[in-house]
């Protein structure tokens, strides 16, 4: 098990080390790296997208929550379905391309199911049509997984299904940003889904890079599938 260092300086350093890795397959093996620290770090960095989105749903939510089966996207060590249970959701399916990140998950005992997956390369290893929520938290940014994949999201969710996605709003992610939201809005444009709420947040996370101070901002999207 790796040393605690989890000063913001520290956290910052280890962030920064992974920006100067361009593929999927790098970013994923930055994870394996991370995955015994990620926890405290992003504590450090003051990461709200987890309860935010997990708010977000809560609040347009209408169903059972005790019957209805979540699908977590990129689900990392499992913040997002943690935040989740919190608003009376119990039963989780996680998928994410780090094998270190998902032993994590495995380990919180909050996932019924937990799948690998290289999103961008390989198709969501899930049943189309099958999830009431489906949830994609901190992976939607320039050098994760490409925007096109929120395609795929709103296939796995039921038909009056939500889906909730995040994106960082910083100056590195804005063309990412750009593109994502095309994609959402054409996906609407097709009759795919319809936009239940957008919610922009201007104290996201801690910034890390050299060009930003403070805090980012960053964005959670609500969709219901039609
Ligand atoms: C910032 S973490 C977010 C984890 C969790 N959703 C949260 O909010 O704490 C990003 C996650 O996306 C996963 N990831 C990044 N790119 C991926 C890809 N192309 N395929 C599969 N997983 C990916 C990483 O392994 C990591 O667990």
């Amino acid at each position: 098990m790796s040393a605690v260092n989890n000063t913001f300086e520290h956290v910052k350093a280890v962030i920064l080390s992974a920006h100067k890795d361009t593929t999927s397959r790098d970013k994923v093996n930055f994870y394996n790296s991370w995955a015994e620290n990620y926890d405290q770090d992003v504590a450090v960095l003051d990461y709200r997208a987890p309860s935010l989105a997990a708010n977000s749903i809560s609040s347009h939510f209408s169903g059972d929550r005790d019957a209805a089966v979540v699908l977590d996207v990129a689900c990392g060590t499992g913040l997002v379905a943690k935040q989740m249970k919190s608003h009376g959701f119990t039963h989780f399916v996680g998928i994410d391309g780090s094998e270190a990140m998902l032993r994590l998950a495995r380990e919180s005992r909050v996932y019924q199911d937990l799948k690998k997956a290289m999103l961008g390369e390989e198709q969501l290893p899930v049943q189309w049509d099958l999830f009431d929520v489906v949830v994609m938290v901190g992976a939607l940014s320039i050098g994760q997984v490409p925007a096109g994949v929120v395609r795929q999201l709103c296939k796995s969710a039921k038909p009056g299904g939500c889906i909730c996605m995040t994106t960082r709003s910083n100056h590195e992610n804005q063309e990412y940003k750009a593109i994502l939201e095309r994609e959402l809005k054409q996906m609407e444009e097709e009759g795919l889904w319809s936009c239940v709420e957008v919610t922009e947040v201007a104290d996201w996370e801690r910034a890390v890079s050299k060009e930003e101070e403070g805090y980012i901002s960053g964005a959670v999207y609500l969709y219901k599938k039609l």
